[in-house]
């Protein structure tokens, strides 16, 4: 039964990993296309319920992976599981901070990060958030994809998803990941008043508040 759980919840998350990935590499692109395509799904997977869903999924999604770690601790693993559980390990380190960031500003201040606002993280502290948000994309998109190949089965569908798939996959997403930093880092795009965004006041506002 909660094996079952565990792909449920992953199988919800994993969508919303999927169209978020989608929206991160589009950065690669510039602000319109980033900015554009987060505007049109942001009102759906930050509708109040789907959002509670989402979250709610995750929870309960880290609450079984860690009840099955600790009570089934023994288990040997493939590669493929161990680079899963070592990736899952490091979405669960980043997970909380990532969401207080992007999305407390914008639950308890109204402001949303958007293009100009993750440029300007990435120009104020390029040697944290680089590895940062290249790590976060390949990691995510790794564990969603191996967690849905290993837990869709669990849920009467089949996903066949050999090493070879899985090794391309996870290295176009890299790709796309370091094209969509070169983008946030205005290599070859408009990144638009970075320090001039409600984001990046805010951010100075309360990382002041820190210092003095
Ligand atoms: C690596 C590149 C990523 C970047 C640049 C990024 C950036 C962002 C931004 C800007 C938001 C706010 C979105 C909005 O206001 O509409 C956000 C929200 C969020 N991100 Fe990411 N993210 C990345 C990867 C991930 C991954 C891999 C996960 C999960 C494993 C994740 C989980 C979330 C969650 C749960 C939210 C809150 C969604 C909500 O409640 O509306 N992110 N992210």
């Amino acid at each position: 039964m909660m094996k079952q759980i565990q792909a449920g919840s992953g199988a919800l998350f994993a969508a919303f990993v999927f169209v978020h990935l989608i929206n991160t590499f589009l950065a690669a692109f510039g602000i319109a296309a980033y900015d554009g395509f987060q505007g049109a799904v942001r009102v759906v997977y930050q509708a109040f319920f789907i959002e509670m869903l989402l979250l709610g999924a995750l929870l309960v999604h880290l609450v079984v992976g860690i009840t099955r770690i600790v009570i089934e601790p023994k288990r040997s693993l493939s590669t493929r599981a161990r680079w899963h559980r070592y990736a899952g390990f490091f979405l669960l380190f980043v997970i909380g901070g990532h969401i207080t960031a992007v999305r407390g500003s914008s639950w308890f201040y109204g402001v949303f990060p958007g293009f100009e606002g993750l440029a300007f993280s990435i120009d104020y502290a390029p040697y944290y958030f680089v590895p940062y948000y290249f790590l976060l994309g390949v990691a995510g998109f790794y564990h969603a994809i191996n967690g849905l190949s290993v837990g869709l089965p669990r849920l009467g569908f089949k996903l066949a998803l050999s090493n070879r798939a899985l090794r391309l996959s996870t290295s176009a997403v890299a790709v796309a990941m370091g094209a969509a930093l070169l983008g946030f880092a205005g290599t070859w795009t408009d990144v638009g008043q970075p320090y001039e965004s409600e984001f990046a006041k805010l951010a100075l506002e309360i990382l002041r508040g820190f210092t003095t």
